[in-house]
């Protein structure tokens, strides 16, 4: 084909189109022709571009990169991304604001998605994690109630202090996570100026078949920088794209960001003895219990070439693990297994996994057949059942985690009823923070609940009192509500 003919127009079925200017019509005045099957492809096709956003998370940015293991950790693991020191694994990343929908402001107070798909060569592993190591909630029967509150009110279709502010001070357990989101890190500046964490409590397997606890971190090595709230408005008034446009501009003229990766490990004895739920997500692990240990350093420098393509359809998992890695007791953790894939099933088909940014780039062998956009060729003649008699793909028992040991009957246990505070690590975070951070804090805090009423704000008050009076004072001035309406 001359490279004059590689221009031409076609149809997706491959014909070339003769005119894309002018529809067929009876006559030069006269209506449509129904028989003109180029504006009804090209009409059909742009009718379906659309797919559903993401029900959180939907604004983000995405790109590639690498995964390079700097220090030893195969005590831990045997995991074989982190077999050798200096191997390189190939990954995506996908940050993202939670609250707001596709088309959101980027600068916007709010937490920020850090999204890691590590393409290992056993398999995919997903750590889909935050820009904070905590979260709001400590069971999944709330996360819906948490989106639908810092979500549209159903009525105004606005955006609702009070709505989101009732349901966070009605939740003791998410002042920790208020606090870090209305402080000084509650807007980064660029996807590039913050730390990621896998937040949740994970486990470590190793050759031994031993399980040691394990909690993520990545910290930003280009430094932490935020945004005040009067700066992102400034930014916000120029550009509704500002971190889309900070990652690709920087990726483009070879400024690639980096993060170093460290973990915090425990045994299973040690955590036993721990004085707070070592899986309980509205908690970080003091640094005495477990200290950070290096592994290694993630770096991004290679941009999508289409956005939709691989950013709108990545689909990241909790529930993608390699051998080595694994869940915990976590119960926010274990909801989030049912829902990631789930949602995925609805918002890209049950052959998600083989859109290019998705699939292992190791071989993969699994049964399933058929479904909607099958497009990978549906393993041929490969036998689809199994056990067969022909030695086709096997399970591999050895690879079984060891048996964890649990206790009690079955029941719907109130976490409050054997660990209610909630006011101890949000209080040494506010005591961490200069008397400058503390007054930022209070500030955006004061903004933030702007005409929720004033119950409310006295709720808030009494919950950021109980984890340090100066907390709840500084909160209180700032609304200028007098200590005293707080019973
Ligand atoms: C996205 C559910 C908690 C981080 C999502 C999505 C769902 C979801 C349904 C959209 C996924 C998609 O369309 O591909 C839940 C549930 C949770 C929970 C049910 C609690 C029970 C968390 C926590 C974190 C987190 C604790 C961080 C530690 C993320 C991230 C994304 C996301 C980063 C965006 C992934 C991407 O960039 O595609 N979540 N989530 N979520 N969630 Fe969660």
């Amino acid at each position: 084909m001359s490279k004059k003919e590689d221009k031409h127009l076609t149809t997706a079925a491959g014909v070339p189109v003769a005119d894309n200017q002018n529809v067929a019509t009876a006559g030069k005045r006269g209506p449509m022709l129904l028989q003109d099957i180029w504006f009804l492809e090209k009409l059909a096709h742009f009718d379906r571009e659309v797919i559903p956003e993401r029900r959180m998370h939907a604004k983000g940015s995405g790109a590639f990169g690498t995964f390079t293991v700097t220090h030893d950790i195969t005590g831990y693991t045997k995991a074989k991304i982190f077999s050798e020191i200096g191997k390189k694994t190939d990954l995506f990343v996908r940050f993202s604001t939670v609250a707001g929908e596709r088309g959101a402001a980027d600068a916007e107070r709010d937490i920020r998605g850090f999204a890691i798909k590590f393409y290992t060569e056993e398999g995919n592993w997903d750590l889909v994690g935050n820009n904070t190591p905590v979260f709001f909630l400590r069971d999944p029967l709330k996360f819906p109630d948490l989106n639908h509150a810092v979500k549209r009110d159903p009525r105004t279709n606005m955006r609702s202090a009070q709505n989101n502010w009732d349901f966070w001070t009605s939740l003791p357990e998410a002042l920790h996570q208020v606090t870090i989101t209305m402080s000084d890190r509650g807007i980064p500046r660029s996807y590039r100026h913050m730390h990621g964490f896998g937040s949740h409590t994970f486990s470590f397997i190793n050759a031994e078949n031993k399980r040691t606890w394990v909690k993520f971190h990545l910290v930003t090595q280009q430094g932490i920088q935020n945004l005040t709230d009067e700066e992102a408005e400034k930014v916000i008034g120029k550009c509704r794209e500002s971190h889309q446009r900070n990652l690709l501009e920087s990726i483009d003229k070879g400024d690639f960001p980096r993060w170093k990766m460290f973990v915090q490990l425990m045994t299973e004895e040690q955590a036993a003895k721990l004085p707070y739920n070592p899986f309980d997500l509205t908690k970080v692990w003091f640094k005495k219990d477990a200290p950070l240990i290096e592994v290694g350093v993630l770096e991004l420098n290679k941009n999508p070439e289409n956005y939709f393509a691989d950013v709108e359809q990545a689909a990241f998992n909790p529930a993608n693990i390699v051998p080595g890695i694994s869940f915990s007791p976590d119960r926010m953790l274990q909801g989030r297994l049912f829902s990631y894939g789930d949602t995925q099933r609805y918002r890209l088909g049950v052959n998600h996994h083989s859109i290019p940014v998705n699939a292992p780039r190791c071989p993969f062998h699994s049964y399933h057949r058929d479904g909607q956009m099958r497009v990978d060729g549906n393993k041929g003649s490969t036998l689809a059942y199994e056990p067969n008699s022909y030695g086709e793909w096997k399970d591999q028992w050895q690879l079984k985690e060891p048996p964890l040991a649990l206790d009690g009957p079955a029941y719907q246990y109130d976490f409050r009823e054997d660990d209610d505070d909630y006011y101890t690590q949000p209080g040494l975070l506010f005591r961490l923070m200069s008397p400058a951070q503390q007054k930022v804090l209070c500030e955006n805090t004061a903004r933030a609940m702007g005409d929720a009423p004033e119950m409310i704000k006295i709720r808030h008050i009494g919950n950021c009192l109980k984890a340090d009076p100066a907390y709840g004072k500084g909160v209180a001035d700032a609304m200028g509500i007098s200590l005293d309406k707080v019973k």
